[in-house]
């Protein structure tokens, strides 16, 4: 048997993998003890004018394989979402449905890189940039986030840059939360531009708002330069509960790029499945679908107050829960793996360790709201019990 290269650079299994794998190693009796904050998978159910929707159409519709690029309704309702939410004009056809943005993630890098090209990846990042890269056989250049620089990492060392291709941002960023500064979004397309790079931003959380405060989310077309070198990829995973669908799109204002995406979308797969682009089509357009979002999002709001209260008693410094499900929180000691291991042994909680995020996430750990009320108010007296100093 012949195995890709790639695979040999990816030392470790993927992380939300490996916590899973964990969690079938315990017993059901172990498990039902066990609190889970750490995949962002949203506890709350899809809205259900979302899933009345999607019954409907295979009760009613038979579909043979879908297009591509998407269905037009559903492409046209995103144009739409865009000229609302970032007063910015996309075409329908700048815009290619996807089964979901971590597939979308992975094989932008497929496209738009050649093997040794540099890479640049925010650090700490959700872990898909840098598996795409990995497996890709690209040079990563990380930019390290800090508390200190506010997670805006200085740009990459232009010297250590071999033939850019693409630039991976979040924001707001999964996992620390935080936002971005407009300068610094523009000085990162002046980057790409300068080394006709793309950016790939990954706005999945832009319409996650625990608490519904106003959100300082943005899209990079709103950027001079944006349109050239930008490809946004956006989630219906986390604001309307829909990660067991896969839905997701990618929005492509470079007419050249995106026809090189197209045309990778038509052989590489046969488009998402017709039953959900409609069930993502009722999320964006439904006013039932906007008023339960709003709902949960109070709902989130004040699981986001019990973390952000729990943190503070514990005495550490945390980030997120604003714009983020996420709290992402320094601990004592640099060996956040160890430390995750352990809590989740003593105590039964379990935390993402910050090092699955990259370098820069040694030392830290990240938290989810996705678990009712009580359940977090649990999982912090359990950590009020963890003796953290000694892990
Ligand atoms: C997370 O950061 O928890 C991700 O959304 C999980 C995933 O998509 O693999």
């Amino acid at each position: 048997m012949k195995i890709n290269n790639g695979f040999n650079s990816w030392n470790t299994p993927y992380l939300f993998q490996a916590m899973e794998d964990t969690m079938a190693s315990f017993t059901e009796e172990q498990r039902a003890r066990i609190i889970s904050l750490g995949i962002g998978d949203p506890d709350i159910e899809t809205p259900a004018p979302i899933r009345r929707r999607i019954m409907q159409e295979h009760r009613e519709v038979y579909h043979g394989y879908p297009t591509a690029q998407g269905r037009l309704d559903l492409r046209e309702a995103i144009s739409k979402y865009y000229q609302n939410r970032f007063n910015v004009q996309v075409s329908a056809r700048e815009v290619f449905v996807g089964s979901g943005a971590k597939t979308d993630l992975f094989d932008l890098n497929a496209v738009f890189s050649r093997p040794g090209d540099s890479v640049v990846i925010l650090d700490p990042a959700y872990p898909v940039y840098r598996d795409a890269a990995l497996y890709r056989g690209n040079k990563i250049v990380y930019i390290s986030g800090t508390l200190a620089n506010r997670y805006q990492p200085e740009l990459p060392d232009e010297t250590q840059l071999h033939d850019l291709a693409l630039i991976y941002l979040c924001y707001p960023n999964n996992p620390t939360g935080a936002d971005a500064d407009a300068d610094y979004i523009q000085s990162m397309i002046d980057l790409a531009r300068k080394h006709k790079a793309m950016i790939v931003m990954d706005i999945a959380y832009a319409d996650f708002v625990p608490g519904n405060t106003p959100s300082s989310a943005f899209s990079i077309f709103q950027f001079p330069g944006g349109d050239e070198v930008g490809i946004e990829v956006a989630s219906f995973s986390k604001p309307f509960s829909m990660t067991g669908d896969r839905i997701s799109w990618v929005t492509i204002k470079n007419p050249e790029a995106a026809r090189f995406w197209h045309r990778y979308r038509a052989n590489r797969d046969s488009g998402a499945s017709n039953y959900d682009q409609v069930g993502a089509l009722e999320a964006l357009t439904s006013p039932e679908v906007k008023s339960i979002v709003h709902e949960n999002f109070n709902t989130y709001g004040r699981r986001a107050r019990i973390l952000k209260d729990g943190l503070d008693t514990l005495g550490f410094q945390w980030t997120g829960l604003t714009n983020t499900p996420y709290a992402w929180f320094k601990v004592p000691g640099s060996d956040d793996i160890e430390t995750a291991r352990k809590i989740l042994e003593e105590v039964g909680v379990i935390l993402t360790p910050g090092s699955g995020f990259g370098p820069a996430g040694r030392g830290f750990l990240r938290a989810t709201v996705f678990q009712p009320e009580s359940r977090l108010e649990e999982a912090i007296s359990r950590l009020k019990r963890f003796d953290f100093e000694s892990a």
